[in-house]
C-alpha cells in the first residue's frame, strides 16, 4: 500500500510526529511518503494523491483548529472518495475543535475519514516562558502512534471497513473560532524581530516562515501576514530572533484553562476510531 503522508510543521512537533508515523507504517510493509507542505512554496506545488491508496494529514493545533494556512491547502485537495487519516499535535490546551473542523473540510473536498489522533507537543510559547509539555512528544506518543498507525493501516486496507466516527463540533461556532485567532497576539504581543541586532542574514527564517511574513535582511515579521508560529524564533542558529516573555501569561492561561502546571503535563495523546 502507498501512503502519502503531508504534513505542516513551524516548530517541528508535527514533522517529528510525521517522521514517528512513517516509521510504524513502514514496518507494516507500507510504502510511504512525506510531504511537507509548511512553506507556501511547497503547498503551491502540492501533492499529487493519484499516486496513493491513502493519505495522511498531520497539523498542529492553532487556536483551537489546524493553521488556516493548512486548512486553505486542504480545502483545494481532491479526495475522489480516498481514505485518509489525520493527527494534530497540540501543546496541552483545547484541541477537540481541530479533528470535528479538519474532518468536515476532507468530506467536502471528497475523502473518506476513517481515523484521527492527538499527540502533546511542547508548545510553542515555551519560547517565550510557558511551561507546557516541555519533552514532549516523548515515548508515550511513540507508543500510542504505533497503535494509529495500525488501526489507520487497517481502515486503509479494508481489513476493518470502519470510518471515524462523528465528532462533536464542540462549543464553539467556525465564526467564534475565527475570532479566537487574533488571541495569539495577545500572547505573543511582540512579532519576532532582530531588533537591530547584526546577524550573519544566512536567511533561514525567511526560508522556512509559512506565511512569507518575514523578511531575513531587515529582521522584522510583516504584522500583516505573520500568524505567530515562532518557526523563525526556533529555526534561527544564532537566536537573534525575539518575541516578548510569555512568563506572564502562564499562570492565567491555567487558571483560564482550569488545571495546574502538574495535571497539563500528565496528558496524554488520544486516538479516534
Ligand atoms: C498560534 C498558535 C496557537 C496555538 N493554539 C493552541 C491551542 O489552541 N491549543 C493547544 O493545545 N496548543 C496550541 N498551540 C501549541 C501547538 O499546537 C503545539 O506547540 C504544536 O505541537 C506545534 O506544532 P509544530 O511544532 O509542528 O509547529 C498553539 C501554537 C501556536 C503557535
Ligand atoms: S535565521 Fe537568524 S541568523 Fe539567519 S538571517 Fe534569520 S535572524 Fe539572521
Ligand atoms: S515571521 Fe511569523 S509566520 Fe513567519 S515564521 Fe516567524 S512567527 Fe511564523
Amino acid at each position: 500500500m502507498n501512503i502519502a503522508i503531508a504534513f505542516f510543521s513551524a516548530t517541528g512537533n508535527t514533522r517529528a510526529m510525521a517522521r514517528i508515523i512513517r516509521d510504524h507504517f513502514k514496518a507494516l510493509s507500507a510504502k510511504v511518503d512525506l510531504h511537507d507542505v509548511t512553506v507556501p512554496a511547497a503547498r503551491q506545488k502540492g501533492v499529487d494523491l493519484s499516486a496513493y491508496d491513502a493519505a495522511v494529514f498531520g497539523s498542529p493545533v492553532h487556536s483551537l483548529r489546524a493553521p488556516q494556512l493548512m486548512r486553505d491547502w486542504l480545502a483545494t485537495l481532491d479526495g475522489n472518495g480516498m481514505r485518509c487519516a489525520m493527527f494534530f499535535t497540540f501543546g496541552g490546551f483545547m484541541v477537540h475543535p481541530a479533528h470535528h473542523s479538519t474532518a468536515e473540510i476532507l468530506k467536502r473536498r471528497g475523502f473518506t475519514v476513517v481515523a484521527s489522533a492527538e499527540f502533546p507537543g511542547k508548545h510553542t510559547y515555551n519560547l517565550g516562558g510557558w511551561r507546557a509539555f516541555p519533552d514532549r512528544p516523548d515515548d508515550r506518543e511513540r507508543d500510542l502512534a504505533a497503535r494509529y498507525a495500525e488501526a489507520a493501516y487497517n481502515r486503509f486496507a479494508g481489513n476493518d471497513p470502519g470510518e471515524l466516527s462523528d465528532l462533536p463540533q464542540g462549543p464553539f461556532s467556525e465564526a467564534e473560532l475565527t475570532h479566537f485567532e487574533s488571541f495569539r497576539f495577545k500572547m505573543v504581543s511582540k512579532l519576532p524581530t532582530r531588533d537591530g541586532t547584526e546577524c550573519s542574514l544566512c536567511g533561514l527564517c525567511e526560508e522556512i516562515c509559512p506565511s512569507g511574513a518575514m523578511n531575513h535582511a531587515t529582521g522584522i515579521a510583516d504584522p500583516h501576514a505573520c500568524i505567530a508560529c515562532l518557526g523563525c524564533v526556533a529555526a534561527c542558529p544564532e537566536n537573534a530572533l525575539v518575541i516578548n516573555s510569555t512568563r506572564e501569561s502562564w499562570q492565567p492561561k491555567l487558571s483560564m484553562s482550569n488545571t495546574t502546571e502538574a495535571e497539563l503535563n500528565a496528558q496524554t495523546g488520544k486516538i479516534y476510531l
